[in-house]
Protein backbone atom coordinates (compact mmCIF):
# COMPACT_ATOMS: atom_id res chain seq x y z
CA UNK A 1 0.00 0.00 0.00
CA UNK A 2 1.27 3.13 -0.98
CA UNK A 3 1.79 5.98 1.86
CA UNK A 4 3.51 9.17 2.35
CA UNK A 5 6.82 7.93 2.78
CA UNK A 6 6.29 6.81 -1.35
CA UNK A 7 6.56 9.97 -2.18
CA UNK A 8 10.25 10.46 -1.02
CA UNK A 9 13.15 10.68 -3.36
CA UNK A 10 17.06 9.45 -2.81
CA UNK A 11 19.23 10.85 -3.46
CA UNK A 12 23.21 10.43 -4.03
CA UNK A 13 24.71 12.12 -0.74
CA UNK A 14 28.31 10.50 -1.38
CA UNK A 15 30.21 9.08 -4.37
CA UNK A 16 33.73 7.03 -4.00
CA UNK A 17 35.96 5.42 -6.43
CA UNK A 18 39.05 2.92 -6.09
CA UNK A 19 41.45 1.72 -9.31
CA UNK A 20 44.31 -0.41 -8.94
CA UNK A 21 47.49 1.38 -9.24
CA UNK A 22 48.57 -0.81 -11.95
CA UNK A 23 48.35 1.10 -15.26
CA UNK A 24 48.80 -1.08 -18.17
CA UNK A 25 49.00 0.86 -21.51
CA UNK A 26 47.88 -0.01 -25.01
CA UNK A 27 51.87 -0.27 -26.01
CA UNK A 28 52.12 -3.43 -23.20
CA UNK A 29 49.27 -5.34 -24.93
CA UNK A 30 50.64 -5.09 -28.19
CA UNK A 31 53.39 -8.43 -27.42
CA UNK A 32 50.76 -9.90 -25.68
CA UNK A 33 47.83 -10.19 -28.54
CA UNK A 34 48.74 -9.39 -31.64
CA UNK A 35 47.57 -5.82 -31.17
CA UNK A 36 48.19 -2.00 -31.94
CA UNK A 37 48.30 1.24 -29.98
CA UNK A 38 46.71 2.70 -33.09
CA UNK A 39 43.54 0.23 -33.93
CA UNK A 40 42.51 0.20 -30.30
CA UNK A 41 42.66 4.21 -29.59
CA UNK A 42 40.58 4.37 -32.91
CA UNK A 43 38.60 1.84 -32.14
CA UNK A 44 37.64 2.26 -28.75
CA UNK A 45 39.53 5.75 -27.81
CA UNK A 46 40.76 3.73 -25.32
CA UNK A 47 44.68 4.70 -23.91
CA UNK A 48 45.09 2.56 -20.58
CA UNK A 49 43.48 0.49 -18.31
CA UNK A 50 43.90 -0.69 -14.75
CA UNK A 51 44.81 -4.35 -13.50
CA UNK A 52 44.76 -5.17 -10.13
CA UNK A 53 47.15 -6.71 -7.92
CA UNK A 54 46.95 -10.46 -6.55
CA UNK A 55 47.37 -10.55 -3.12
CA UNK A 56 46.07 -6.73 -2.97
CA UNK A 57 43.03 -5.86 -4.71
CA UNK A 58 39.87 -8.22 -4.83
CA UNK A 59 36.67 -7.34 -5.75
CA UNK A 60 35.28 -6.84 -2.43
CA UNK A 61 37.84 -5.25 -1.25
CA UNK A 62 38.23 -2.58 -3.99
CA UNK A 63 34.02 -2.07 -3.61
CA UNK A 64 35.17 -1.35 -0.18
CA UNK A 65 37.57 1.19 -0.92
CA UNK A 66 35.08 3.09 -3.15
CA UNK A 67 32.21 3.02 -0.33
CA UNK A 68 34.37 4.45 2.28
CA UNK A 69 35.29 7.63 -0.01
CA UNK A 70 31.44 7.46 -0.51
CA UNK A 71 30.74 7.29 3.50
CA UNK A 72 33.06 10.14 4.16
CA UNK A 73 31.64 12.39 1.62
CA UNK A 74 28.06 11.25 2.83
CA UNK A 75 29.02 12.44 6.23
CA UNK A 76 28.08 8.79 7.52
CA UNK A 77 29.65 5.82 9.15
CA UNK A 78 29.56 1.93 7.77
CA UNK A 79 27.69 1.37 10.73
CA UNK A 80 24.83 4.10 9.58
CA UNK A 81 23.95 1.89 6.03
CA UNK A 82 20.96 -0.45 6.44
CA UNK A 83 21.49 -1.97 2.98
CA UNK A 84 24.39 -2.83 0.63
CA UNK A 85 23.47 -3.26 -3.18
CA UNK A 86 26.59 -4.68 -5.03
CA UNK A 87 27.08 -5.05 -8.56
CA UNK A 88 29.76 -7.32 -10.27
CA UNK A 89 30.32 -9.89 -13.02
CA UNK A 90 33.49 -10.86 -11.30
CA UNK A 91 32.64 -11.79 -7.44
CA UNK A 92 35.25 -13.10 -5.97
CA UNK A 93 33.61 -16.54 -5.24
CA UNK A 94 30.76 -18.26 -7.35
CA UNK A 95 28.78 -18.20 -3.95
CA UNK A 96 28.41 -16.23 -2.02
CA UNK A 97 28.39 -12.97 -3.73
CA UNK A 98 30.51 -9.93 -2.81
CA UNK A 99 28.21 -8.01 -1.12
CA UNK A 100 28.78 -9.98 2.45
CA UNK A 101 32.33 -9.80 1.63
CA UNK A 102 32.17 -5.76 1.50
CA UNK A 103 29.97 -6.08 4.78
CA UNK A 104 33.08 -8.04 6.36
CA UNK A 105 35.51 -5.69 4.93
CA UNK A 106 33.92 -2.55 6.60
CA UNK A 107 33.35 -4.21 9.51
CA UNK A 108 30.03 -3.36 9.53
CA UNK A 109 27.26 -4.91 12.16
CA UNK A 110 26.95 -8.15 11.90
CA UNK A 111 22.96 -8.10 10.23
CA UNK A 112 23.55 -5.04 7.52
CA UNK A 113 21.62 -6.98 4.39
CA UNK A 114 23.57 -7.67 1.30
CA UNK A 115 22.15 -8.02 -1.89
CA UNK A 116 24.18 -8.90 -5.43
CA UNK A 117 23.08 -7.28 -8.63
CA UNK A 118 24.21 -9.56 -12.03
CA UNK A 119 23.24 -7.10 -14.19
CA UNK A 120 26.80 -6.40 -16.26
CA UNK A 121 27.49 -3.22 -17.69
CA UNK A 122 24.16 -2.25 -16.61
CA UNK A 123 24.48 -3.44 -12.98
CA UNK A 124 24.98 -0.22 -11.81
CA UNK A 125 22.15 1.19 -12.41
CA UNK A 126 19.63 -1.32 -12.03
CA UNK A 127 21.47 -1.84 -8.59
CA UNK A 128 20.67 1.80 -8.15
CA UNK A 129 17.28 1.31 -8.72
CA UNK A 130 16.96 -1.70 -6.62
CA UNK A 131 18.05 1.06 -3.86
CA UNK A 132 16.16 3.90 -4.90
CA UNK A 133 13.09 2.04 -4.67
CA UNK A 134 13.77 0.82 -0.87
CA UNK A 135 14.38 4.14 0.37
CA UNK A 136 10.99 5.73 -1.76
CA UNK A 137 9.37 3.28 0.23
CA UNK A 138 10.36 4.41 3.16
CA UNK A 139 12.22 0.88 4.26
CA UNK A 140 15.36 1.96 4.42
CA UNK A 141 16.90 5.39 4.65
CA UNK A 142 20.92 4.50 4.27
CA UNK A 143 21.96 2.24 1.59
CA UNK A 144 25.19 1.78 -0.09
CA UNK A 145 25.58 1.26 -3.75
CA UNK A 146 28.75 -0.41 -5.01
CA UNK A 147 29.68 -1.21 -8.22
CA UNK A 148 33.56 -3.70 -8.40
CA UNK A 149 35.16 -5.64 -11.26
CA UNK A 150 37.89 -7.44 -11.74
CA UNK A 151 38.03 -8.82 -15.78
CA UNK A 152 41.89 -8.49 -15.71
CA UNK A 153 42.21 -12.30 -14.19
CA UNK A 154 39.72 -13.75 -16.68
CA UNK A 155 40.27 -12.20 -19.89
CA UNK A 156 42.13 -14.37 -23.04
CA UNK A 157 45.09 -12.49 -22.75
CA UNK A 158 46.40 -14.17 -26.37
CA UNK A 159 45.53 -12.87 -30.36
CA UNK A 160 42.58 -15.28 -30.24
CA UNK A 161 40.92 -12.96 -26.89
CA UNK A 162 41.80 -9.38 -28.64
CA UNK A 163 38.65 -8.35 -29.59
CA UNK A 164 37.51 -8.27 -25.83
CA UNK A 165 40.74 -8.50 -23.84
CA UNK A 166 42.04 -4.67 -24.74
CA UNK A 167 38.52 -3.36 -23.66
CA UNK A 168 38.30 -4.46 -20.40
CA UNK A 169 39.64 -3.03 -17.24
CA UNK A 170 39.80 -3.21 -13.23
CA UNK A 171 38.13 -0.58 -11.01
CA UNK A 172 35.43 0.34 -8.54
CA UNK A 173 33.13 3.02 -7.64
CA UNK A 174 30.07 3.57 -4.91
CA UNK A 175 27.40 5.81 -3.73
CA UNK A 176 25.63 6.46 -0.65
CA UNK A 177 22.03 7.22 -0.86
CA UNK A 178 19.62 9.15 1.83
CA UNK A 179 16.10 10.31 1.61
CA UNK A 180 16.39 13.84 -0.41
CA UNK A 181 15.44 16.85 2.15
CA UNK A 182 15.12 19.34 -1.06
CA UNK A 183 11.70 19.06 -2.37
CA UNK A 184 11.91 17.87 -6.54
CA UNK A 185 16.02 16.61 -6.26
CA UNK A 186 17.48 13.85 -5.85
CA UNK A 187 16.91 10.14 -8.24
CA UNK A 188 14.05 11.22 -10.80
CA UNK A 189 13.71 8.12 -12.08
CA UNK A 190 15.08 4.87 -12.86
CA UNK A 191 14.31 2.80 -16.03
CA UNK A 192 15.32 -0.74 -16.75
CA UNK A 193 15.14 -3.07 -20.01
CA UNK A 194 16.47 -6.42 -20.97
CA UNK A 195 16.47 -8.64 -24.12
CA UNK A 196 17.29 -12.35 -23.21
CA UNK A 197 17.27 -13.21 -26.81
CA UNK A 198 20.45 -11.35 -26.99
CA UNK A 199 22.45 -13.40 -23.77
CA UNK A 200 24.54 -14.76 -25.38
CA UNK A 201 26.08 -12.12 -27.63
CA UNK A 202 28.45 -11.16 -25.10
CA UNK A 203 28.83 -14.45 -22.61
CA UNK A 204 31.01 -16.28 -20.16
CA UNK A 205 29.62 -19.46 -20.95
CA UNK A 206 31.31 -21.87 -17.72
CA UNK A 207 31.32 -22.38 -14.97
CA UNK A 208 27.26 -23.37 -16.12
CA UNK A 209 25.58 -25.34 -13.53
CA UNK A 210 23.72 -27.16 -17.07
CA UNK A 211 26.95 -29.09 -17.03
CA UNK A 212 26.28 -33.11 -15.34
CA UNK A 213 29.93 -33.09 -15.19
CA UNK A 214 30.55 -28.82 -14.56
CA UNK A 215 33.94 -29.42 -13.09
CA UNK A 216 35.37 -31.80 -15.69
CA UNK A 217 33.99 -30.24 -18.32
CA UNK A 218 35.88 -27.35 -17.07
CA UNK A 219 39.08 -28.87 -17.20
CA UNK A 220 38.34 -30.10 -20.68
CA UNK A 221 37.39 -26.79 -22.20
CA UNK A 222 38.95 -24.19 -20.60
CA UNK A 223 38.84 -21.79 -22.97
CA UNK A 224 34.85 -21.03 -22.18
CA UNK A 225 36.14 -19.73 -19.03
CA UNK A 226 36.47 -16.73 -21.10
CA UNK A 227 33.96 -13.82 -22.20
CA UNK A 228 33.57 -13.43 -25.58
CA UNK A 229 31.56 -11.06 -27.90
CA UNK A 230 29.89 -10.47 -30.98
CA UNK A 231 31.78 -6.64 -30.87
CA UNK A 232 29.33 -5.59 -34.22
CA UNK A 233 26.23 -6.74 -32.80
CA UNK A 234 26.80 -5.40 -29.43
CA UNK A 235 27.79 -2.33 -31.33
CA UNK A 236 24.80 -2.07 -33.43
CA UNK A 237 22.30 -2.37 -30.19
CA UNK A 238 24.30 0.29 -28.34
CA UNK A 239 23.30 2.80 -29.91
CA UNK A 240 19.92 2.38 -30.41
CA UNK A 241 19.37 1.72 -26.82
CA UNK A 242 21.41 4.41 -25.26
CA UNK A 243 19.40 6.74 -26.94
CA UNK A 244 15.95 5.37 -26.78
CA UNK A 245 16.24 4.63 -22.94
CA UNK A 246 18.00 8.66 -22.27
CA UNK A 247 15.13 10.11 -24.11
CA UNK A 248 12.82 7.85 -22.17
CA UNK A 249 14.38 9.51 -18.76
CA UNK A 250 14.30 12.70 -20.21
CA UNK A 251 10.11 12.24 -21.37
CA UNK A 252 9.15 10.33 -18.08
CA UNK A 253 9.83 13.66 -16.26
CA UNK A 254 9.04 16.79 -18.44
CA UNK A 255 13.02 17.29 -19.56
CA UNK A 256 14.29 17.56 -23.19
CA UNK A 257 17.85 16.78 -24.33
CA UNK A 258 19.21 20.12 -24.03
CA UNK A 259 17.76 20.13 -20.46
CA UNK A 260 20.54 17.93 -19.75
CA UNK A 261 23.87 19.24 -17.54
CA UNK A 262 25.68 16.51 -17.87
CA UNK A 263 25.52 13.24 -19.39
CA UNK A 264 27.60 10.20 -17.91
CA UNK A 265 27.12 6.97 -20.06
CA UNK A 266 28.66 3.44 -19.15
CA UNK A 267 31.89 3.72 -20.54
CA UNK A 268 31.56 1.32 -23.47
CA UNK A 269 33.11 2.34 -26.13
CA UNK A 270 34.62 6.19 -26.93
CA UNK A 271 33.11 5.48 -30.25
CA UNK A 272 29.42 4.58 -28.77
CA UNK A 273 29.87 7.87 -26.62
CA UNK A 274 30.22 10.06 -29.60
CA UNK A 275 27.43 8.58 -31.09
CA UNK A 276 24.98 9.05 -28.84
CA UNK A 277 26.23 12.56 -27.69
CA UNK A 278 25.62 13.53 -31.40
CA UNK A 279 22.75 12.18 -31.47
CA UNK A 280 21.36 13.51 -28.34
CA UNK A 281 23.07 17.05 -29.43
CA UNK A 282 24.83 17.35 -26.79
CA UNK A 283 28.33 19.66 -26.78
CA UNK A 284 30.69 18.30 -25.30
CA UNK A 285 31.09 20.13 -21.90
CA UNK A 286 27.91 17.97 -21.07
CA UNK A 287 29.05 14.72 -21.13
CA UNK A 288 31.96 12.85 -19.31
CA UNK A 289 33.98 10.29 -20.60
CA UNK A 290 37.20 8.77 -18.83
CA UNK A 291 37.04 5.39 -20.28
CA UNK A 292 40.77 6.74 -22.35
CA UNK A 293 42.23 5.97 -18.72
CA UNK A 294 40.27 3.31 -17.32
CA UNK A 295 38.58 0.95 -20.19
CA UNK A 296 35.15 -0.61 -20.06
CA UNK A 297 34.93 -1.19 -15.91
CA UNK A 298 31.15 -2.82 -16.15
CA UNK A 299 29.45 -2.23 -12.84
CA UNK A 300 32.12 0.16 -11.80
CA UNK A 301 32.61 2.59 -14.77
CA UNK A 302 29.39 4.22 -13.82
CA UNK A 303 30.01 5.25 -10.23
CA UNK A 304 33.74 5.23 -11.27
CA UNK A 305 33.02 7.87 -13.51
CA UNK A 306 30.39 10.05 -11.45
CA UNK A 307 32.99 10.10 -8.57
CA UNK A 308 35.25 11.89 -10.91
CA UNK A 309 32.99 13.94 -12.50
CA UNK A 310 32.33 15.17 -9.33
CA UNK A 311 36.14 15.77 -7.90
CA UNK A 312 36.59 17.30 -10.72
CA UNK A 313 34.12 20.03 -10.31
CA UNK A 314 31.84 18.98 -13.52
CA UNK A 315 28.38 18.27 -11.30
CA UNK A 316 27.09 21.16 -9.50
CA UNK A 317 24.00 21.49 -7.01
CA UNK A 318 20.69 21.57 -9.04
CA UNK A 319 22.44 19.59 -12.53
CA UNK A 320 19.97 17.59 -14.09
CA UNK A 321 22.14 14.68 -14.63
CA UNK A 322 21.55 11.55 -16.82
CA UNK A 323 22.88 7.80 -16.05
CA UNK A 324 22.67 5.37 -18.86
CA UNK A 325 24.22 1.88 -19.67
CA UNK A 326 23.88 -0.69 -22.02
CA UNK A 327 25.49 -4.22 -22.03
CA UNK A 328 25.49 -8.36 -22.05
CA UNK A 329 21.97 -9.86 -21.51
CA UNK A 330 21.43 -7.64 -23.28
CA UNK A 331 20.27 -5.17 -20.36
CA UNK A 332 19.98 -1.60 -20.50
CA UNK A 333 19.17 1.16 -18.29
CA UNK A 334 18.92 5.00 -17.38
CA UNK A 335 18.40 7.43 -14.35
CA UNK A 336 17.77 10.72 -14.06
CA UNK A 337 18.58 12.15 -11.62
CA UNK A 338 18.59 16.09 -10.18
CA UNK A 339 22.11 16.66 -7.97
O1 LIG B 1 30.19 -2.81 -22.28
C1 LIG B 1 29.11 -2.99 -23.15
C2 LIG B 1 29.31 -3.97 -24.14
N1 LIG B 1 30.41 -3.81 -25.04
C3 LIG B 1 30.39 -2.93 -26.05
O2 LIG B 1 29.58 -2.04 -26.11
C4 LIG B 1 31.39 -3.14 -27.15
C5 LIG B 1 30.73 -2.94 -28.49
N2 LIG B 1 31.59 -3.27 -29.60
C6 LIG B 1 32.71 -2.59 -29.88
O3 LIG B 1 33.05 -1.68 -29.17
C7 LIG B 1 33.50 -2.96 -31.12
O4 LIG B 1 32.77 -3.91 -31.85
C8 LIG B 1 34.91 -3.51 -30.82
C9 LIG B 1 35.80 -2.39 -30.30
C10 LIG B 1 34.82 -4.62 -29.79
C11 LIG B 1 35.55 -4.08 -32.08
O5 LIG B 1 35.59 -3.09 -33.09
P1 LIG B 1 35.04 -3.40 -34.54
O6 LIG B 1 35.28 -2.20 -35.31
O7 LIG B 1 33.63 -3.89 -34.42
O8 LIG B 1 36.01 -4.55 -34.99
P2 LIG B 1 35.65 -6.02 -35.56
O9 LIG B 1 35.30 -6.92 -34.42
O10 LIG B 1 34.69 -5.91 -36.70
O11 LIG B 1 37.05 -6.44 -36.14
C12 LIG B 1 37.64 -5.74 -37.25
C13 LIG B 1 39.03 -6.30 -37.47
C14 LIG B 1 39.04 -7.82 -37.57
O12 LIG B 1 40.02 -8.17 -38.53
P3 LIG B 1 39.60 -8.56 -40.03
O13 LIG B 1 38.69 -9.72 -39.89
O14 LIG B 1 38.94 -7.33 -40.58
O15 LIG B 1 40.92 -8.86 -40.66
C15 LIG B 1 39.49 -8.24 -36.20
O16 LIG B 1 40.15 -9.50 -36.23
O17 LIG B 1 39.87 -5.96 -36.39
C16 LIG B 1 40.47 -7.15 -35.85
N3 LIG B 1 40.65 -6.98 -34.42
C17 LIG B 1 41.75 -6.44 -33.90
N4 LIG B 1 42.88 -5.98 -34.46
C18 LIG B 1 43.83 -5.48 -33.64
C19 LIG B 1 39.78 -7.27 -33.44
N5 LIG B 1 40.32 -6.93 -32.25
C20 LIG B 1 41.54 -6.41 -32.52
C21 LIG B 1 42.57 -5.88 -31.72
N6 LIG B 1 43.68 -5.43 -32.32
N7 LIG B 1 42.45 -5.80 -30.38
Amino acid sequence: MASASTLRHAEIAGVGHYVPSRVVTNAELEPLMNTTDAWIQERTGIQERRWFEEGKDTTANMGAAAARMALDMAGVTADDVQLIVFATLSPDYFFPGSGVLLQRELGMKASTPALDIRNQCSGFIYALSVADQFIRTGMYDTVLVVGSEIHSSGLDKSPTGRGVAVIFGDGAGAVVLRPSTREGHGILSTHLHAQGEFAEELIVREPSSNREKRVEHILEHSEELYPTMNGQNVFKHAVVRFPQVIGEALTHNGYEAKDIDLLIPHQANLRISQYVQQKMGLPDEKIFNNIMRYGNTTAASIPLALSEAVQEGRVKRGDLLCLAAFGSGFTWASALIKW
